[in-house]
C-alpha cells in the first residue's frame, strides 16, 4: 500500500519521490523498540465533495477519503502505560490508560481523548506503545485531527481485542473531539476516515448514519487546492453557525433544518430575520445539491455534479458567509481552467482548502496553471494534491509490510 498517488507528487511541488509512511513508522518503531510491530494502522484524511455546514443540521454529506493518513506502528504494553512518539513533531506522550490527563500538544490530546472516550464507553483497556507519522496537513481542512483519533482507537481496537464498528468508533472520535478537546464539529470527518472506500465517495446520512458509496466516475480526478491561509476564528464563527441553525430549525418547529423541505422554507422564510433566512436556506438547499450530487456521480455525469459544486460555494459564499477572499480566488482561478467541471471551498471555511473536479487527462496542467496563476494574484504559494478516493481506517494487512 503506497500513501500517496504518483499524479499527487507530479502535481505538488516536484520534490521527488515521497517516503512512504508505512515504511517510516515500521522502521522507526524497530530502531526504537528493538523488535518488528504487532500491529501497523492506517486512517485517512478527507475532502468534502459537497454537503458543508449540513452534517450537524441532521443533514447529507459526500466526502471521500484521501490518500494522506495518519499511521501508526504499535505493540501492546503489559502495565497500562500508552506512549507514543510522533515521528512529525519528535516528541513522545506518555500516560495511563485508566486516568489520562489533559495538557500537552494538540496531537497527544487526539490520543488521550480518544482512550478516555473508550474508557467512559465501558471498554477495558490494554496499554500500548508506538510511532506515528502523518501526511495529512495540519490546519488545512483535511481532517488530520480525525485522522489521528481514528488511528488511536483502531490502534486500541487491535490492542485490546474490540470488535470494530467504523460508525460507533466515528461517533467515539467526535465524542473525543466535542468533549476532550472542546471543538464542537458534526460527524462528517470520523465517520468518513473511518468509512471510506476506495474509489468512492461516501453519501452518508448524518442522523441516522446510513452511508452509501458512489464510484468516482471515470476519467475525472479529483483536486484539492490548498490556499495557504489558516483563519484563527474559526471556531466562534462555526458555532456562531450552529447556534443560528439550531434556532432557525426551532422557527420552524422541527428537531433540525435537515426536517425543513424547500416548500415549508418557502412558505415562511420570509418572517424570518434576514440572516437566520440565509443560513437556513443554504442548509435547505444544500441537502437537496448533496443527493443530487450522488445521483449525478452514479450516472457519471461530470457536468451536473461540476455545477452543483459551483452552487454549493457560491451559497457558501453569499448565504452561509464561510467563504474567504483567498477561498473566492482559488476556486475563481480553478473555475476558469480547461477541463474543470466545477470548483468549492471544501471543510469549515474561513481559509485552508477548494476542491476542484477535473478530466483526469487535464489533472497534472490544471494543478500547474492553477498553482502559478494563484501565487501570481495573491503572492502565496499554493499546495496542489491531486487524490484519489482511499480505503477508511483498517489494520494494514502484514503481508503490505
Ligand atoms: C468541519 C467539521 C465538520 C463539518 C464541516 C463543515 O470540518 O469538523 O463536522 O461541520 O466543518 O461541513
Amino acid at each position: 500500500m503506497n500513501q500517496r498517488s504518483t499524479v499527487d507528487d507530479a502535481a505538488s511541488d516536484g520534490a521527488g519521490p515521497v517516503p512512504s509512511l508505512l515504511d517510516a513508522v515500521q522502521r522507526a518503531f524497530s530502531t526504537r523498540f528493538g523488535a518488528p510491530p504487532a500491529w501497523i494502522v492506517r486512517a485517512p484524511g478527507r475532502v468534502n465533495l459537497i454537503g458543508e455546514h449540513t452534517d450537524y443540521n441532521g443533514g447529507f454529506v459526500l466526502p471521500m477519503a484521501i490518500e494522506r493518513a495518519a499511521w501508526i506502528a504499535l505493540r501492546a504494553r503489559d502495565d497500562g502505560q500508552v506512549i507514543v512518539h510522533s515521528l512529525d513533531f519528535a516528541a513522545e506522550v506518555r500516560f495511563d490508560v485508566s486516568h489520562p490527563e489533559r495538557g500537552g500538544a494538540a496531537w497527544g490530546e487526539y490520543i488521550k481523548g480518544s482512550a478516555s472516550v473508550l474508557g467512559s464507553a465501558g471498554h477495558q483497556l490494554t496499554g500500548w506503545e508506538g510511532v506515528l507519522a502523518s501526511d495529512v496537513p495540519i490546519g488545512a481542512g483535511l481532517s488530520s485531527s480525525a485522522a489521528i483519533e481514528l488511528a488511536t482507537l483502531r490502534a486500541f481496537a487491535a490492542v485490546s481485542a474490540l470488535a470494530w464498528q467504523p460508525a460507533s468508533m466515528a461517533r467515539l472520535a467526535q465524542r473525543a473531539e466535542n468533549e476532550w478537546v472542546g471543538v464542537n464539529c458534526g460527524i462528517m470527518d470520523q465517520m468518513i476516515s473511518a468509512m471510506g472506500s476506495e474509489g468512492h465517495a461516501v453519501l452518508i446520512d448524518c442522523r441516522s448514519l446510513d452511508v452509501a458509496p458512489v464510484p468516482l466516475p471515470a476519467g475525472l480526478v479529483v483536486v484539492i487546492l490548498d490556499t495557504g491561509t489558516r483563519r484563527g476564528l474559526v471556531d466562534s464563527a462555526y458555532n456562531e453557525r450552529r447556534r443560528q441553525c439550531e434556532d432557525a430549525a426551532s422557527f420552524f418547529g422541527v428537531r433540525a433544518l435537515r426536517d425543513v423541505t424547500p416548500e415549508a422554507f418557502a412558505a415562511r422564510a420570509d418572517a424570518l430575520d434576514p440572516v437566520a433566512m440565509r443560513r437556513a436556506r443554504h442548509v435547505i438547499t444544500e441537502n437537496a445539491r448533496t443527493l443530487a450530487a450522488a445521483d449525478a456521480m452514479r450516472h457519471a455525469d461530470a457536468l451536473a455534479l461540476g455545477q452543483l459544486m459551483n452552487a454549493s460555494h457560491d451559497s457558501l459564499r453569499a448565504d452561509f458567509e464561510v467563504s474567504s477572499v483567498a477561498l473566492d480566488v482559488m476556486v475563481e482561478i480553478a473555475r476558469a481552467q480547461a477541463g474543470c467541471h466545477g470548483a468549492r471551498m471544501t471543510g469549515a471555511g474561513f481559509g485552508g482548502c477548494a476542491v476542484a473536479l477535473v478530466d483526469g487527462s487535464q489533472g497534472a496542467r490544471f494543478a500547474r496553471e492553477v498553482g502559478a496563476t494563484y501565487r501570481h494574484r495573491t503572492s502565496t504559494t499554493p499546495q496542489v494534491y491531486l487524490t484519489g478516493a482511499s480505503e477508511g481506517t483498517a489494520i494494514v494487512p502484514s503481508t503490505d509490510w
